[in-house]
């Protein structure tokens, strides 16, 4: 695998590193805007994004509520304090619920679902309804495998001609089918989580490390068709938030998996968008934007990548020439995310990381704060607080 490497690496070399006071500082003041929040949401779930940086209330029925379960887990984590744990309880009946009656279900993100929000419970606390609720939740995503292809097909009826494709995202939902299928000795979902992952690098991830959003198969043959962007700026660029799901992705593949080929893969993508990084790191809702373009950034593409490449640097051994690069990236991301993206206003409701983008070409939330970029933002700050044990 050719490796394109770093270009714009020494801009990296004199990053001061987050303390654990600093990280602590943040921490602290999420938890001041959880609270308000949880008072705020009482049983009900925030919305996927916000507007003017307020999340509306919602049942539980968006392919993101369990990211807002999952900032309570780790608020659990952080503080120990059981307010969080009995409130995430209750929404893991809510969970079980959804997918016992397959409500808003029929779609592949039942991993960014049942990872943060049950998989967790199970680890934390061993609650049997969370692993109840997060097995069916895998048998579900296994529902939507298309042999023809190998992959796990992301959106419409399964089988649909006009949607025969996978997505950038489900590298973080196979997560759930590798942890399901090691639970249950299930082979068939590792097969399954193994053979979309090898789609998914065969087609998504460009030879130059950049990524397309989704990719069309061919339903009779299983043929790769052709790369088409949806959330991204056009077919050909990078949309920053794909990039960052290759970015944590990988990782996670390589955890269960062990695979010597990740190692390389990552650092392709990330070489890739450490490159496209402006000034302040934080990346552009695209990264075909520069400055002169005037567009928003992703704050919570920011943090999905913190994550990512905290979790590879576990992995990553001392000799690779760019290790101290990647762990600088990850400080000065992680620092300019806490100093100047994080919400500080203490509103009812409000997010905790400002200035992402949700779906530009359809005008939803844009420059405005979103419920994954709260959790990832919340996962990377317990990742430099402790030696977090993941939910993934
Ligand atoms: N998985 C959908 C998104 O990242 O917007």
């Amino acid at each position: 695998m050719v490796v394109t490497s770093m270009q714009h690496s020494d801009r990296f070399k004199d990053i001061q590193h987050l303390s654990q006071q600093q990280v602590k500082a943040a921490l602290d003041q999420a938890i001041i805007q959880i609270d308000s929040n949880i008072d705020y949401f009482n049983e009900t779930f925030p919305t996927p994004a916000t507007k003017h940086n307020i999340y509306e209330k919602m049942p539980n029925t968006e392919w993101t509520t369990g990211f807002w379960t999952g900032i309570l887990w780790l608020a659990y984590e952080y503080t120990h304090d059981e307010k969080y744990q009995k409130l995430a309880l209750r929404q893991v009946d809510s969970f079980l619920k959804r997918i016992v009656a397959k409500d808003h279900v029929d779609h592949h993100d039942l991993g960014f679902l049942y990872t943060p929000s049950c998989v967790s419970a199970y680890k934390l606390l061993g609650s049997q309804q969370a692993y109840a609720a997060s097995i069916l939740a895998a048998e579900q995503l296994a529902s939507r495998f298309q042999e023809k292809g190998g992959f796990i097909q992301a959106w419409g009826g399964a089988g649909a001609e006009d949607n025969y494709r996978l997505i950038i995202d489900a590298l973080l939902n196979i997560p759930l089918l590798y942890w399901a299928g090691n639970e249950q000795h299930n082979k068939t979902y590792l097969e399954m989580a193994d053979r979309h992952y090898k789609a998914a690098k065969e087609t998504v991830i460009r030879e130059d490390g950049s990524t397309y959003h989704t990719y069309y198969f061919d339903k009779l043959t299983g043929k790769p068709e052709k790369g088409v962007t949806r959330q991204g700026y056009s077919d050909d660029s990078s949309w920053a938030r794909g990039q960052a799901w290759a970015i944590y992705g990988v990782p996670l593949h390589y955890r269960y998996r062990h695979s010597e080929d990740d190692i390389a893969l990552f650092e392709k993508v990330t070489n890739y968008f450490i490159d496209k990084l402006p000034d302040d790191y934080v990346p552009y809702w695209d990264l075909i934007f520069s400055e002169q373009d005037k567009q928003p950034r992703d704050s919570s593409a920011g943090a999905i990548a913190v994550c990512g490449i905290a979790e590879m640097m576990k992995y990553l051994p001392e000799s690779n020439a760019n290790k101290q690069t990647y762990t600088n990236v990850m400080h000065a991301l992680l620092s300019e995310l806490i100093t100047n993206y994080a919400a500080d206003d203490k509103v009812p409701g409000e997010t905790l990381l400002k200035h992402g983008v949700y779906s530009w070409h359809s005008g939803k939330g844009v420059d405005e704060g979103n419920l994954w970029g709260d959790y990832f933002y919340m996962e990377a700050l317990m990742r430099f607080y402790k030696d977090w044990q993941l939910y993934w």
